[in-house]
């Protein structure tokens, strides 16, 4: 086994826990999720990296199987490790979780074309059992949440059904004796409305997990596993004055005190007067030995003339590393650097278990990473939402000030210029985004709002102001609401609002004379534009 792997075994057997087997679902987080609400402590795993005996070690209470995109009907597809139907803890099987386990334990999956379901379903519940006391009765009919292309088309000895949909007859299975269950659809998204309490029933009734996993126990343990991680060592923290970096930087702090410097880094697309904001709101509360790089000039220079949004990401990604590890040098030798970087950002950028997952833009600080690194990494919140990340902000007493910003991007304005960037274009855009704000704040609608941003379109159209033709630029608005940035809806303004913020964009910002409001959902679209 190896050590590292085992680090917090001691610590963590204090707490009841579950292992989460990961076959790359989009979702999987979210399963982690739903069980540290319900205060069950978890551990997602990729299935091809779960050996025997560090399944025992780990000794769960109960093993989850997540869905995935791969069909166990073609050859190689992946496979749960024998030891988890044979060590006697309960099984939950969700999606493909559901028919590798059936696949496994002797039954039949098949996949027709067109027998899929996606988005909502409901099933109809033929029998009840212990997994469903105080929710769902036999012959009740259920929203739930599918996703799939294959279903079960014969049981396995020992297994009954539950619950039956259109697309799927066993929708719904369990084995009463060895306490394993699986259903076809996604009890873990919030689409099924019932599912976080199904989860619960499962790890509190089934498997006798007692909640006792807090933020403070996630602290806590978090602040031991830096220490152990860390060392002696010198760590620089990126930071950029939003949530997750400043979350990071107090906890590091709190983890390894005087061996922490943290560095602001002025990419030169920051919004008006950001940079000040950011030092001086850190230096007010904070302790914290700050270092304001101005690289400016170092970013602007490697984006001339890029186009390309995933292009953009990656020199951005590089130059920060560059940045830093010029940084690290100075500052006593640095070993480490600490980011921010949430399960978001990890999931969009690459797959988490290093499996199928598409990528959907390089965040700076995952994706957009070069391969080459000298500076190790300490990414202490690289498992949470962004929720989560202020609920801990909460936890370590931090200043609303912090904990209710709107997020902000690393790669700053630069990915919300679609195009080439000039500094013309950012000192436009910077004028735009602060009338936009003003108004929001103004309206006393900040906090309501997830994130609110401008964007400078690269495209000019045709207006009139007084008696001349304008020929300008058009400006994007965006606002949406959302819990943790996976998924997202525009915020409704009133048309009254949104008039009044062009109207100013317009008199006061030279360069634009068109302002539109972007009313796309996430998915399909994303929140940022590039
Ligand atoms: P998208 O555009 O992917 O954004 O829907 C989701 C959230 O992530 C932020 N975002 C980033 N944050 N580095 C960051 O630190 C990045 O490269 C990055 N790209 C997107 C975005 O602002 C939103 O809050």
């Amino acid at each position: 086994m190896a050590k590292a792997e085992n680090a917090n075994l001691e610590q963590l057997q204090k707490h009841d826990h579950i292992l989460i087997l990961d076959f790359g679902s989009q979702v999987t987080q979210l399963i982690a999720r739903r069980l540290r609400e319900s205060g069950v402590y978890c551990e997602i795993w990729p299935f091809n990296h779960a050996p025997e005996e560090r399944i025992r070690a780990f000794n769960p209470r109960g093993i989850i199987l997540s869905g995935g995109p791969a069909s166990v009907t073609t050859k190689d597809s992946p496979r749960a490790p024998e030891i988890v139907f044979t060590m006697g803890v309960p099984v939950f099987g969700i999606c493909y979780g559901q028919q590798v386990m059936v696949q496994q334990l002797g039954g039949r999956v098949e996949g027709e074309s067109g027998s899929g379901e996606f988005g909502r379903a409901y099933i109809d519940i033929v029998e009840g059992n212990s997994l469903l006391d105080g929710m769902w009765e036999t012959g009740s009919r259920e929203q739930v949440w599918m996703s799939h292309g294959d279903h079960v088309a014969e049981l396995p000895k020992g297994f009954k059904p539950v619950g039956k949909s259109e697309g799927a007859p066993f929708a719904f299975i369990a084995d009463e004796a060895r306490h394993f269950y699986g259903v076809q659809f996604h009890p873990e998204v919030a689409h099924t409305p019932r599912g976080a309490a199904l989860l619960k029933n499962f790890t509190h009734n089934v498997c006798g997990c007692s909640g006792d996993w807090t933020m403070a126990a996630f602290r806590e343990e978090t602040i031991k596993k830096i220490r152990k991680q860390v060392g002696k060592d010198r760590v620089i923290c990126g930071l950029s004055g939003g949530v997750d970096s400043s979350v990071t930087a107090v906890l590091l702090h709190e983890a390894i005190g005087d061996q922490l410097t943290c560095i602001y880094v002025d990419t030169g697309l920051m919004r008006a007067n950001e940079s000040a904001q950011v030092v001086e709101m850190f230096r007010e509360h904070y302790n914290i030995p700050l270092i304001h790089e101005d690289a400016g000039a170092l970013f602007l220079g490697a984006l001339e003339g890029i186009s390309d949004p995933e292009m953009k990401r990656k020199i951005i990604g590089a130059t920060f590393i560059d940045v830093f590890e010029r940084l690290a040098k100075k500052d006593g030798d640095a070993k480490f650097l600490a980011q921010g970087t949430l399960y978001p950002d990890v999931i969009e950028s690459v797959s988490f278990t290093g499996g199928p997952s598409v990528t959907i833009k390089s965040h700076h600080n995952v994706g957009g990473l070069p391969e080459k690194m000298n500076l190790k990494l300490v990414e202490p919140l690289r498992e949470l939402f962004k929720d989560e990340v202020r609920a801990l902000g909460v936890e370590l007493g931090m200043h609303p000030d912090f904990v209710k910003r709107h997020p902000f991007p690393g790669p700053g304005l630069a990915i919300r210029i679609p195009g080439e960037i000039t500094k013309e274009k950012l000192e436009i855009l910077r004028r735009a985004d602060t009338v936009y704000l003003e108004e929001i704040r103004s309206a006393g609608l900040y906090d309501a709002i997830w994130q609110a941003f401008a964007v400078l379109l690269p495209v000019k159209t045709v207006g009139v102001m007084g008696d001349s033709r304008s020929y300008d630029y058009v400006c994007a608005l965006r606002a949406v609401t959302s819990t943790d940035g996976m998924t997202a809806d525009s915020y409704p303004f009133s048309h009254e609002f949104l008039s009044r913020v062009s109207t100013r964009i317009i008199n006061e910002v030279r360069g634009i004379n068109r302002v539109v409001y972007d009313v796309t959902s996430k998915p399909p679209g994303t929140i940022e534009w590039e």
